[in-house]
C-alpha cells in the first residue's frame, strides 16, 4: 500500500503537530523505564484501561459500558489516531500526541505529566502488546508523506473538495452538512471493531475530532482512517492524486466556517 505513494515533501515539522523536542527527551525503552510507566500507568489510566490494560477499568463504565467508544484495550486492539497506514501500529510520536492531548469527551489530556513520564507509561502500554516489541529498527512504524499543500484558487479548492466529499461517498455516514447524520449512521448500521454502535464525528465541531483539526490531522484521517471503525483509510482513492486530498481538508474546514488553510 504504502508503495503507491506518491512522495513529494515531507512537511510534518513545518505544520507543528510533530514535536522533535520531546522526540528528544524520549527515554531508552528498558525494564527500569517500563517499570517507572506501570506505577504511573496505575495512578492515571488503570481506572479507564483496567489492571491489565484490557479497555474494562471501572471508570470506564462512566463513559458507557454499552456504548463506543470503550477505553482501548492495549493488549489487543488496533488504534485509531495514527500518521502510519491502515492496519499498521502507530508511531512513538503518535502515542505521544494522544496522551498529551487527550480524547475530547472521553480522555483528559496528561500534558500534567512530565515528558519523561509521558513516554515511560507510553514504553508499559506497548508492553502490552507483542506486535510493538516485533515493531523495531527496519520494522518500526512509518508516518506516511504528505504534499505541500498549494491553493491556487481556494474557492475552486473547496468546490472540488465538495464534489470529492460526495463521490466517495463520505454524506453516506458524516451526512449532506457533515454533522453526523447521514443514512449509514441514521438507520444504526455503524459498529465499531466490538460490535458497539458508533457514530460519525461531527465534522462541523472542530473541538470534538480526536484526530485534530487542523489541515494535517484531517488529511492524516482522510488516508490513514480511524482502525478499529468504519471510517476507511482513503489512499487508494487518492493514490497519485495526493493534491486532491488537500481539496477535500479545505472543504472539511469550511463547515466549521474556517476560511483560512
Ligand atoms: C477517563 C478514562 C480514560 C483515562 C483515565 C485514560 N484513557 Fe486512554 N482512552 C480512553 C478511551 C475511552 C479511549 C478510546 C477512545 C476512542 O476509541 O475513541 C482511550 C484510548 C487511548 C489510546 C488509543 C488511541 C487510539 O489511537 O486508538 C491510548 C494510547 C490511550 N488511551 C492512552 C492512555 C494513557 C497512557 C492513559 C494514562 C496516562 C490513559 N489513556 C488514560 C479513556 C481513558
Ligand atoms: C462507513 C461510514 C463512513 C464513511 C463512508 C466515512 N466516514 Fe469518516 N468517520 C466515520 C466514523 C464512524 C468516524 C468516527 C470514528 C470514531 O469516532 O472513532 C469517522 C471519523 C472521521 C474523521 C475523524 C474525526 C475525528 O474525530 O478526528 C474524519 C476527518 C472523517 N471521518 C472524514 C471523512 C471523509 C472526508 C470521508 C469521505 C472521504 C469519510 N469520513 C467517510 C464513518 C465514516
Amino acid at each position: 500500500m504504502r508503495s503507491k505513494f506518491v512522495i513529494t515533501f515531507v512537511i510534518l515539522l513545518a505544520a507543528g503537530s510533530y514535536s522533535p523536542m520531546a522526540e528528544a527527551l524520549q527515554p531508552e525503552d528498558n525494564r527500569q523505564t517500563r517499570e517507572n510507566g506501570r506505577r504511573i500507568y496505575e495512578r492515571a489510566c488503570l481506572w479507564c484501561h483496567g489492571a491489565e490494560g484490557k479497555g474494562d477499568g471501572p471508570s470506564g463504565w462512566l463513559i458507557g459500558r454499552y456504548s463506543a467508544p470503550r477505553p482501548r484495550d492495549f493488549t489487543r486492539e488496533s488504534y485509531k489516531l495514527r500518521s502510519t497506514p491502515s492496519g499498521e501500529l502507530p508511531t512513538d510520536q503518535d502515542l505521544y500526541q494522544i496522551v498529551t492531548r487527550g480524547i475530547p469527551g472521553v480522555m483528559p489530556p496528561f500534558s500534567g505529566l512530565t515528558d519523561t513520564e509521558r513516554w515511560e507509561v507510553l514504553s508499559y502500554v506497548k508492553s502490552l502488546n507483542p506486535l510493538f516489541a516485533a515493531a523495531v529498527g527496519d520494522r518500526s512504524p512509518h508516518s506516511i508523506t504528505f504534499p505541500v499543500p498549494s491553493y491556487p484558487d481556494r474557492e475552486a479548492a473547496i468546490n472540488r473538495g465538495r464534489v470529492f466529499y460526495s463521490r466517495y461517498g463520505c454524506q453516506a455516514c458524516h451526512g449532506d452538512d457533515g454533522t453526523g447524520n447521514g443514512p449509514e449512521s441514521e438507520a444504526g448500521n455503524l459498529r465499531d471493531g466490538q460490535g458497539l454502535r458508533i457514530v460519525p464525528r461531527d465534522l462541523t465541531d472542530r473541538r470534538s475530532l480526536k484526530n485534530g483539526s487542523a489541515p494535517l490531522d484531517l488529511y492524516r484521517s482522510i488516508m490513514t482512517g480511524l482502525d478499529g471503525t468504519p471510517m476507511p483509510s482513503y489512499v487508494d482513492q487518492f493514490a497519485g492524486r495526493e493534491q486532491d486530498v488537500w481539496d477535500l481538508v479545505l472543504y472539511l474546514r469550511s463547515l466549521s466556517g474556517d476560511s483560512a488553510p
